[in-house]
């Protein structure tokens, strides 16, 4: 049993529903996430117009209960975003949306309430809560992170990618201000990274895994792949930056059909949207299908971008697919080491608590998408 105090002061019921109780129930296995601890709670009311009882589900999402693991996900920057994103920021995208006369977007999960702690201050800590309806209930599932999405889903996916970014620069294009104000402070969610010696210990275990990976036999290929690594990335430019949720892989996805949902925008940055698009691509889609298939998703993810686009009447002169595919070359820098570190929570089945300084045995499925990324690397001239 989880235990959330004064649940009834956090929780959105409807005007109608009195709280009773709840009860609690597991959805993660262990490998499912790291940062955060997640359950499912079913919430009996009592309707006081019928004046039956009734239950309500709810996904609940607290910051892990592991100091360590809150300070390398740096809780309190990523889940008072998170919190942010859910309560203000994706109501004014889909006010945005309704203003423009467009539908609102289906990829968000719909919002049950949140709060910091129990102070009625900004700190964030273990009594923080999110909570969100539970998807699993309305048909959708976690894919098999292991093995990726297939073509179909990955099509969604994408499509719906193209159109949150696009709504998001939109926003960025039409609304500069409130874009500054608003949504930009809560684009901070550097985790690892902003800890300097965790930073250094990753990012050595991965440059030496890939360079042991490539091995020496190929010596331009050796250098080629040590050079991404170790060059410094430049600052990306204005003019794709908007919200990059920056970790849009299987595990934050969710599919029904022909549906997607978006999760976990905890280390939401302002980036270039070109970094989502490929991180997905490299570590999310099953292999043989983005290696056959990587432009051509490319192409759809340009298609609906520039669509939407056009919806919120923006100029899409400065878009063009030249342009994009020079911006796709520029972001490939980052996004090669960023992949390939993901890999390493993809298939090494990190267990807490974290042993930052074990080695990494890659399995077969992690060399084999290494090669794959290498693959798409070489066949785009990207490296
Ligand atoms: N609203 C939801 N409905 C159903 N399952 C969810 C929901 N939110 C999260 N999950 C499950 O919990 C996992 C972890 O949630 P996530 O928000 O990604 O946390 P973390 O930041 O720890 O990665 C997801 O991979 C998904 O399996
Ligand atoms: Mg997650």
């Amino acid at each position: 049993m989880y235990a959330i105090k004064n649940l009834p002061q956090v929780m959105r019921l409807e005007k109608n529903q009195e709280f009773l109780g709840y009860t609690s129930y597991s959805i993660t296995k262990p490998g499912d996430n790291l940062g955060s601890s997640i359950f499912g709670i079913k919430v009996r009311v009592k309707n006081l117009e019928t004046k039956k009882e009734e239950f309500v589900d709810a996904v609940v999402k607290t910051p892990a209960q592991d100091e360590l693991i809150r300070y390398i996900f740096n809780s309190e920057v990523t889940f008072r975003n998170e919190i942010e994103f859910y309560r203000n920021i994706m109501p004014m995208l889909t006010r945005f949306q309704q203003e423009n006369n467009m539908d609102s977007s289906e990829y968000y999960v719909k919002y049950l309430g949140a709060r910091l702690n129990l102070k009625n201050n900004e700190d964030v800590d273990t009594n923080a809560v999110l909570l969100m309806e539970n998807l699993a209930l309305g048909g959708y599932k976690m894919k098999n992170r292991k093995v990726g999405f297939n073509l179909g889903e990955a099509k969604v996916i994408v499509k719906n990618m193209a159109d949150f970014h696009a709504t998001t620069l939109s926003y960025k294009m039409k609304n500069p201000e409130n874009f500054n104000s608003k949504i930009k402070p809560f684009l901070d969610g550097t985790i690892f990274e902003c800890r300097d010696g965790i930073k250094g210990i990753l990012y050595e275990k991965n440059k030496n895994l890939a360079l042991e990976i490539v091995g020496n036999n190929d010596k331009d290929l050796f250098e080629r792949v040590k050079h991404i690594i170790e060059e410094d990335f430049l600052p990306d430019g204005e003019l794709f930056s908007t919200i990059c949720h920056y970790d849009f892989w299987v595990n934050n996805i969710m599919v029904n059909k022909s549906e997607c949902k978006f999760l976990d925008f905890q280390i939401c940055r302002y980036l270039s949207l070109i970094n989502d698009l490929i991180f997905f691509l490299l570590t999310s889609v099953e292999n043989d299908v983005v290696v056959e298939n990587f432009d051509d998703l490319i192409q759809l993810y340009y298609d609906v971008f520039i669509n939407i686009l056009k919806k919120f009447q923006c100029d899409t002169s400065q878009f063009s697919f030249e342009v994009f595919e020079q911006e796709l070359s520029f972001c490939s820098k980052r996004e090669f080491l960023h992949s390939i570190s993901m890999l390493f929570i993809i298939f090494a089945d990190v267990k807490l608590p974290m042993d930052l300084n074990a080695p990494i045995e890659p399995s077969k499925n992690h060399l084999e998408k290494f090669h794959v990324i290498l693959t798409i690397y070489q066949k785009k001239g990207w490296l």
